[in-house]
Parts: C-alpha cells; sequence; structure tokens
C-alpha cells in the first residue's frame, strides 16, 4: 500500500513524467526494447532513489520490463509528491514518500521497501542495501544483485567488501563513464546552480564562489560558476585534483584562507564536515553556504545552529543564522543536496543517461544471476558504450566509423615515423 502526500497531485505529475519522457530519448529506447523482451518478468525491484519525474520514467521502465516496483526517496528532502502521486496510481508500482518527511518517516519506508523482498535493489546513497544486511539478511540468498548510483553509497560498499560484509554482488552504475563523467559533472553543475538561485536569486557574476572538493560534481560547478562570471576558489585535500583544478584556471587554497574570501560556499566531497565551525567564524558578512554532495554532514549543521544566536527561514528553503557578533549565514537547502532541496535535482537528458546504466544494470544482473563475485562489480565498457550511442542518437548526432586501414593500423606496430 503505497504511502504519499496528496493523491490529487497526480496529474501534475502525470504531465511532468510526459515532459522528462520527451527528453529521455535513450532511457526510451530501452523501455521499447523492454516492453518487448520482459528481461524482469516475475521479479521485484526495490529502489531508493530520489523520486523525482527522471526517476518515474525508470520506475516505468523497469516495470514495463515485467518488474513489480517498490520505490522509497533516498533523502528526506527530494521526493517530488507529484510525482509519487502519479506513480502511485500505476499499476504495479508501490511508492512511499513525501517531500519533508521526518526521520522516522524516511526509515519506515525504507523498512516498507525491504518488506516487499525485492530480488534486485537500486539504491542512491547504499540505505536500502546497508538496511538489508543488517536487519534482513535472511533475504539475502535470494537478492540476485543491486545497483549503486553515487559516489558516497560506492564509498560505502567498498567498506562492507573490505570487512567481508556484502554478501551480494554491486554494480558500481556509478563508475560508468556515461555516469560520473556526465551526471555528476553537467548534471550536478547546473542543478546546483538551479538549487542556489531558487533559494537565494542572487547574481552570481562578480561573486567569488569556494567549490571544496574537485571531483567529477566540482569540476562540474567549478565550470559553471566561471560560466556565470563568478571567481572562483578550490579547496582540497588531494595532490593531483588540487593541481587540476590550478591548470583549470582556479585558485586553489586552504579552507581556513577560503572561508575569508568567499561569498558563496559549495561542498561535494562526499566527505564528513569539510565546512566547520572554525571556518563559519571566519566568513564575511551574508555569505550562502550550500552542500550538493550525498549527506547533509559536509556542513557541521549541529555546530552552526550551536554557535548561532537565532535562526529562521527567510525564503524558499533559505535559512538566516545570526551570529552572536551581528554576522548573518545563510544556509540553502538545509544542508542538503541543494539541487534536489530547493530545486528539482538534475535535468531529465543527463539522468536519462544514469538511468540507461540502471537499467542496463538490472538486466545485467538478471542475465549473469549466480555468476556474479559478492563483490562491487563494473559494468562491461560495452554497455557504457551502448549508452552513449543510444544518448547520441537521442540527440541525433552521428559519427563516423574507422576504415579498414584504420582498423588494422591502430592494431598494428610496424609502421613508425
Ligand atoms: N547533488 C547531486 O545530485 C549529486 C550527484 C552526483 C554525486 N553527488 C555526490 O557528490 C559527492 C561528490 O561526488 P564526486 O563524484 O564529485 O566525488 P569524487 O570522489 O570524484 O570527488 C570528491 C573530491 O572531494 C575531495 N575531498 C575530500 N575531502 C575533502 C576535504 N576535506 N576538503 C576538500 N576536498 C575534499 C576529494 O579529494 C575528491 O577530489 C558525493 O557525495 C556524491 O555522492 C551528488
Amino acid at each position: 500500500m503505497s504511502s504519499i502526500k496528496d493523491p490529487t497531485l497526480a496529474d501534475q505529475g502525470r504531465m511532468n513524467l510526459e515532459i522528462a519522457e520527451k527528453r529521455m530519448g535513450a532511457l526510451m529506447k530501452v523501455r521499447e526494447r523492454f516492453s518487448k523482451e520482459k528481461p524482469f518478468e516475475g521479479l521485484t525491484i526495490g529502489l531508493a532513489l530520489h523520486v523525482t519525474k527522471e526517476t518515474g520514467v525508470l520506475v516505468r521502465t523497469l516495470r514495463d520490463g515485467g518488474a513489480k516496483v517498490a520505490i522509497t526517496g533516498c533523502n528526506p528532502l527530494s521526493t517530488q509528491d507529484d510525482v509519487a502521486a502519479a506513480l502511485a496510481e500505476e499499476e504495479s508500482i508501490e511508492v512511499w514518500g513525501y517531500k519533508g518527511e521526518s526521520s522516522e518517516d524516511y526509515y519506515k519506508f525504507l523498512n516498507e521497501v525491504a518488506l516487499t523482498t525485492p530480488q534486485i535493489t537500486i539504491d542512491d546513497g547504499c540505505d536500502l542495501v546497508t538496511l538489508i544486511h543488517q536487519k534482513y539478511p535472511e533475504q539475502l540468498p535470494d537478492i540476485i544483485g543491486g545497483c549503486e548510483e553515487t559516489t558516497t553509497g560506492i564509498i560505502r560498499l567498498h567498506a562492507m567488501q573490505k570487512d567481508g560484509a556484502l554478501k551480494i554482488p554491486m554494480v558500481a552504475v556509478n563508475d560508468n563513464k556515461t555516469k560520473h563523467l556526465m551526471d555528476n559533472y553537467y548534471g550536478t553543475g547546473q542543478s546546483t546552480f538551479d538549487g542556489i538561485l531558487r533559494s537565494t536569486n542572487i547574481l552570481i557574476a562578480g561573486k567569488t564562489v569556494v567549490v571544496v572538493g574537485y571531483g567529477s560534481c566540482g569540476k562540474g560547478v567549478s565550470m559553471r560558476a566561471k560560466g556565470l562570471g563568478a571567481n572562483v576558489l578550490v579547496t582540497e585535500v588531494d595532490n593531483f585534483a588540487a593541481l587540476q583544478a590550478g591548470m583549470d584556471g582556479h585558485r586553489v587554497m586552504k579552507m581556513e584562507d577560503a572561508a575569508q574570501l568567499g561569498d558563496i560556499f559549495v561542498t561535494v566531497t562526499g566527505n564528513k564536515h569539510v565546512i566547520r565551525t572554525e571556518h563559519i567564524n571566519k566568513m564575511k558578512d551574508s555569505v550562502i553556504l550550500a552542500n550538493s554532495g550525498h549527506f547533509d554532514n559536509e556542513i557541521d549543521m549541529q555546530g552552526l545552529e550551536e554557535m548561532s544566536a537565532s535562526k529562521r527561514r527567510v525564503r524558499h528553503y533559505l535559512d538566516e543564522y545570526v551570529q552572536k557578533d551581528g554576522r548573518v549565514i545563510y544556509v540553502a537547502g538545509e544542508g542538503r543536496l541543494v539541487n534536489l532541496a530547493s530545486a528539482e535535482g538534475h535535468p531529465s537528458e543527463v539522468m536519462s543517461l544514469s538511468f540507461c546504466g540502471q537499467a542496463l544494470a538490472c538486466e545485467y544482473l538478471v542475465k549473469n544471476k549466480g555468476n556474479l563475485p559478492c563483490d562491487v562489480v563494473t559494468l562491461p565498457s560495452e554497455i557504457d558504450d551502448e549508452i552513449s550511442a543510444l544518448q547520441l542518437n537521442a540527440m541525433d548526432l552521428e559519427i563516423d566509423e574507422l576504415t579498414e586501414e584504420q582498423v588494422k593500423y591502430l592494431a598494428s606496430w610496424e609502421e613508425g615515423t
């Protein structure tokens, strides 16, 4: 039995799903094939993913491939209530979640998905797989495998693997080129600013934007910040990533120095407390803090709460923390992923790539049932390449083919200078 906020929002949800489907041509091609081949007939697929219109298109694709689908959110603030309402009315789909859900409901809903005894799981952040391993271990022998969407989830899975705790094969969908070099880069790059702008409506041009972490997401955020006219400062803990930031033309420095200079701070590290109270103490009046990393622990929100004289909500997901010395610190999206808390997440086109990865990973698990190790596995590069081809086709772009002479040349070593 689904549990959603408001069933009367279903019409709006259906319209949003319709728009997303028009922009997700690659995934719609996969759906067309799945509808004929039914690779998931008789299976239940359990998902803990942001319940957005793009995820809705994935859910329908898995369902049309023959699966029963049970879905809940993977963040208390990211569920789009209209989409949840529309999906809940559809056959073979159960939905639990609402925007702004309590921590208690978040875990209650996660349990609901686990209780449908899925044979395949899809996670964004590893919460569902962790729950099943800890609370429902008797289910593990019947699970074919799972898929993980994001960097933070993959880090958790590697930690499980290292401890010998991982008991099912897990496909690291995030490791597809068509995922982390697209979604994390172009998706997070654009949607992070979408979130910051919806919360603040601030002019980015001329501002100093501090990007904390220069991985796939940080590179995308920095590129968009630069494009919008900001001066970009990058902080890092990794020598090579810092070097790349420097070579890309950004200033690189320690957080304690950047803290004094920034107007807008964006954390994208997948790490804990990268902005702490000692940094906040050095910040200028009216700075904006935003996080686009997976968990809400990148900014020390509790520390900020405790050091502040008062707090109030001043705009759409914008909280004002007044400091004892009178300075004001603004936080967008409650320190949770700002692109999903304050806006609608990544645009459909880029999610089409990520979710082709999820749909094809589920099919890969079924085709290789019983033959995969209980490890973190990556999809064969041919599948990644197929996703690129599907997306190029959806964008109406064509590429050249190697001539016979070129194939021979590339495989030979005799010909030189
Ligand atoms: N908002 C979204 O929609 C979205 C989308 C994709 C990924 N993510 C999340 O964003 C986070 C980053 O993902 P990624 O793919 O860029 O990861 P990544 O591993 O490619 O990059 C993270 C970078 O942060 C750096 N870092 C770690 N600790 C740091 C510290 N204390 N100070 C400065 N830098 C530090 C690392 O050295 C690394 O270069 C993850 O939590 C991921 O799950 C969010």
